[in-house]
């Protein structure tokens, strides 16, 4: 089915390395009643606990860059698909810095696994700090984009997740006007080097909480939001799915 714009927005909890089985199940008995009229709802645990997710989409917070083979500790897309997996993250901000210095060369090659196991990559770009204040987040932004994405990429096999880095577990969040800004300038580039890029989702991520959902998830061009913090409290990660209908 092909995404339209007036389909769902995406609301996608990433947990990072955190929660337990009993959390874990706990948060999914929360999801059981939750609203999917407008909202799409996606989970991505840490590996162990993504079958403990039935009650809404799960997705995996990365894969492998291989197909597979001898390539110890790694956990590849096939596998991801294999346990139902919907969605898998690619280059998160937190895999391209230093601890695990992911090039958008390996992004790509990951959101390609994805997309050619059956699954829709959430493909990760975003500026650090000192990038935006020289001036050059549009740049960087533009360049990790064009890096990341296979070439058969398409709205329903795939969606961008716009996260600055310097809004990620701050608390604070970019301003309106900022993520305004850098979501029409990625419309712009979908549009010009994707097929149906208009209606490529893509979610803005970056201390995304309940009390400031609704400002966020209303701006143009912003088509859901990727949460880690309050992702981790079911309460809070319903409110902000709720956000969307305000
Ligand atoms: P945050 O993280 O909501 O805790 O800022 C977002 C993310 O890293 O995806």
């Amino acid at each position: 089915m092909k995404w339209t714009q007036d389909m769902k927005k995406l609301i996608a909890g990433n947990w990072k390395m955190n929660m337990n089985t009993e959390s874990a199940k706990a948060f999914d008995q929360a999801m059981a009643k939750v609203d999917e009229k407008i909202v799409e709802w996606l989970i991505c645990p840490p590996y162990p606990y993504i079958q403990h997710i039935t009650n809404t989409k799960r997705g995996a917070q990365d894969c492998s860059a291989y197909y597979s083979g001898a390539f110890t500790g790694e956990v590849s897309a096939s596998m991801l698909a294999d346990i139902q997996c919907d969605y898998c993250i690619v280059g998160h901000s937190e895999r391209r810095a230093e601890a695990h210095c992911e090039t958008s060369d390996i992004v790509r090659q990951k959101a390609q696994l994805v997309i050619d196991n059956g699954m829709t990559a959430i493909v990760c770009v975003g500026e650090t700090l000192e990038e935006r204040e020289e001036g050059k987040a549009f740049d960087i932004v533009e360049g990790q984009l064009l890096k990341s994405i296979p070439n058969d990429t398409r709205p329903d096999n795939c969606v961008i997740a716009y996260e600055p880095v310097w809004a990620i577990g701050t608390g604070k969040a970019a301003t309106s006007c900022d993520v305004s800004n850098m979501h029409n300038y990625i419309r712009e580039i979908l549009k010009s080097n994707v097929a149906d890029g208009e209606e490529m989702r893509i979610l803005y991520g970056g201390s995304v909480k309940p009390d400031n959902a609704a400002e966020l998830l209303n701006i143009d061009n912003v088509d859901g939001a990727l949460i880690g913090g309050a992702s981790l409290k079911a309460e809070d990660f319903i409110a902000i799915g709720k956000a969307v209908e305000s």
